[in-house]
This record gives C-alpha cells, structure tokens and sequence, in this order.
C-alpha cells in the first residue's frame, strides 16, 4: 500500500449494546492501533437505519456506542471519533459508489441473504446497497487499513472491488489531474485486518453460532454494559462438553464450545490459546470457568462502569462526536470535492 499515507478506519453500527465479540473482535485492535496509524473511528448510524429502529432508541444507541469505543480505550483526543450522519460526504459517496458497483457483486453479499432472510422481496433497498455505503465509508478518507471481525471479510473485498473499477473507469481523468500516485489509482485498495485476539467469538449457548446482537437469548453473550454478577452466571452457564480441557489446541477439535471459551480466555488476557491450554490442559470446565470469570470480571466490568459514567453526561458524548466530524469532514470534503470533479459534475459555487 505504499504511496499511500497510513490510516486506518473503522465502524460500528449502533443498534444495540456492543458484547465480547465486537470486543475481541473489533475494539481491542482498534485501540492497539492508535499507537502505529492515524485512526478514525466511526458510528454507523446510516448503516442502523438499513433495518428498522426506533428513533429514540437510535439516539440513545448512537451514544452508548460512542461511550463503549472511549471506555474500551479509544481516546478521542487521538484518534477520530463520531458519527456518520453528520460528514454528509459518506451519502454522497455512497451514491457514486451505488452507481460503480454491479448487481452481480451485490447479489453474493451473504450478510444481505442472512439478514434478508425469507422475505426478501420486503428488505429495504438500503440494506442491499449497504455494502456500496461501508466502501464510501472507507474510501471518502482513502483509508489503507481496516480493521474488523471475520465477517466483515467479503465487504472489504468488495471496497477494493469498488476502488479498481473506479480508478480504472476514471483513469484518464485521474491521471489528467496528476490524481493518481504512479501505478497506484485515486483510491487505494484497503486492507482488512482481521488479526484480534479472538477474530470470531462464538455464542456462550451454541459453540458453531456467532455471538451476536441478535440472537434471542441474552445467555449467548456477554454485553459490554453487562456487571459482574451477570458476566459471572452467564459465563457459569455457558455450554461445555464433559471432557477434561486437552493440554494442546488440536485437542480442542470438534469441541466447539471448548475452543470458544479457551479463545475467549486468549482474548481477554493476551495469551495464546497454546499458553491457555499449557496452563489448563487437564482441568475440568467448572475449575476453567471460575478462572474465566474472574478475568472477564477484571477486564469488562470497569469497561461497564465507566460507560455509565460517560453515558451519565450526554452533552459531554455529542461534543466529542461533533469535534470529531468537524476533523472527519476536514479530511472528507477535499477528497469529495476530487471525485465530483473526476466524475464530471460542474461546481459552480
Ligand atoms: P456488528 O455488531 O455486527 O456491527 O459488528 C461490529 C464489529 O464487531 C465488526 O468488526 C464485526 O466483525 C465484529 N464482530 C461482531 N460480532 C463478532 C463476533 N462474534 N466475533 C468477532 N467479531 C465480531
Ligand atoms: N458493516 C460493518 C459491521 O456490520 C460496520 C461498518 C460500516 C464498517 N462501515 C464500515 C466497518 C467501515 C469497517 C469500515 O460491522
């Protein structure tokens, strides 16, 4: 990615409480990043409205995921924080974007079939250009690395997607303006980084489910608003198999739940799951899980505290999301006003 300044951008959608996943999956690299690159973080607010929200509860969700990024170690002083719907480029790229991508690319985003489930005739058209929206995201600010969960994977590869045929649709213009840097095109082609601790963290109910917001049973996850006393039972809870814990990782094969919770133990203290199980192997779940839950313990509850403590303070969050999109939009709109420019649009005032 040479040719290219470093910078990193990621989001979140607030649609309801962040929990270990996005924790492990997301947020603990995040926060490792702001010492390499310049980071921009964001929420997603137009991607939430891709499915229905209450209005009410979409402020207050916008809000709680901003105090989760800043408890769980992102410092707004360094890195970019705020919130999407306030840098107007995203929308406007977004549509440029709508009309770069195929239909054929979208129609293999499997996040759409999940979440579309049966009744695709009656998904909003918003959740089908979705993906079209996550590359203006990242391209409005020429990111060069992401970082996300595992399932993010096939979206980041359709941003490059985009990023080619753009700088290839508008190469002569590009290369007109002195646009594009040598064999490079105007857009660089992002890099996911899926490299967290835990990179997929499995359902604390079903050890072949994601952990995931929208799985009916709170039992499955560990939220990040979450106490001890609820962080202690649902880890007590969690699913096992009646075997002892093998001293290797190959013994955790075909043991799904096992593995889960020997990759959460990694994520959370920054051990492999070799040195996990080096530490564990032999012991019977009930003596792992009282170690598990103190550790989670020690790590997510001050995270819960102080989000009430921030969240305690709304004025305090949208002043931060507001410093934070004025920079965002600083960095957006010159690039904006380039595409506009290279794909034809007159700018006349
Ligand atoms: P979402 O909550 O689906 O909007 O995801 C926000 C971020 O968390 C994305 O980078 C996801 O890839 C990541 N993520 C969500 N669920 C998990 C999970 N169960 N394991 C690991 N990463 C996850
Ligand atoms: N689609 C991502 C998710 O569901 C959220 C997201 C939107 C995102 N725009 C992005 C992630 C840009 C990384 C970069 O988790």
């Amino acid at each position: 990615m040479s040719g290219f300044h470093q910078r990193v951008f990621s989001g979140m959608q607030p649609t309801s409480t962040l929990h270990l996943g996005n924790y492990l999956g997301a947020l603990t690299n995040w926060v490792a990043m702001q010492d390499t690159h310049e980071c921009i973080y964001c929420v997603v607010d137009m991607h939430a409205i891709t499915m229905w929200q209450d209005p009410a509860d979409l402020k207050r969700a916008i809000r709680e995921v901003t105090a989760a990024y800043i408890a769980a170690g992102v410092d707004p002083k360094r890195s970019i924080i705020f919130n999407q719907s306030q840098v107007h480029g995203h929308a406007e790229l977004a549509w440029v974007f709508n009309c770069v991508a195929r239909l054929g690319w979208l129609n293999r985003m499997t996040q759409f079939k999940e979440k579309a489930g049966k009744d695709r005739e009656n998904a909003s058209v918003g959740l089908y250009a979705y993906p079209n929206l996550m590359a203006a995201d990242i391209l409005l600010y020429k990111a060069t690395h992401v970082p996300v969960g595992e399932d993010q994977k096939q979206h980041l590869e359709l941003t490059r997607d985009i990023a080619q045929k753009f700088n290839n649709d508008f190469g002569a213009q590009i290369a007109e303006r002195g646009l594009g840097t040598g064999e490079l095109g105007f857009f660089p082609l992002p890099e996911p980084m899926i490299q967290g601790p835990a990179p997929r963290v499995m359902s604390l109910r079903d050890g072949t489910k994601k952990m995931s917001k929208s799985d009916a049973s709170d039992y499955s996850r560990i939220n990040l608003t979450d106490d001890a006393e609820a962080i202690a039972q649902k880890i007590r809870k969690a699913k096992t198999d009646p075997e002892a814990l093998p001293s290797e990782e190959k013994g955790l094969e075909g043991r799904p739940e096992a593995e889960n919770l020997v990759g959460i133990y990694a994520g959370l203290s920054g051990a492999s799951k070799d040195a996990v199980l080096k530490q564990f192997g032999g012991s019977q779940f009930s003596g792992f899980k009282a170690a598990l839950v103190d550790l989670a313990v020690e790590k997510l509850a001050p995270i819960a505290g102080e989000m009430r403590r921030l969240l305690a303070d709304p004025k305090h969050i949208d002043d931060i999301l507001g410093a934070g999109a004025d920079r965002a939009d600083a960095i957006a709109a010159p690039i904006m006003r380039e595409v506009k420019d290279i794909v034809g649009f007159v700018r006349s005032r």
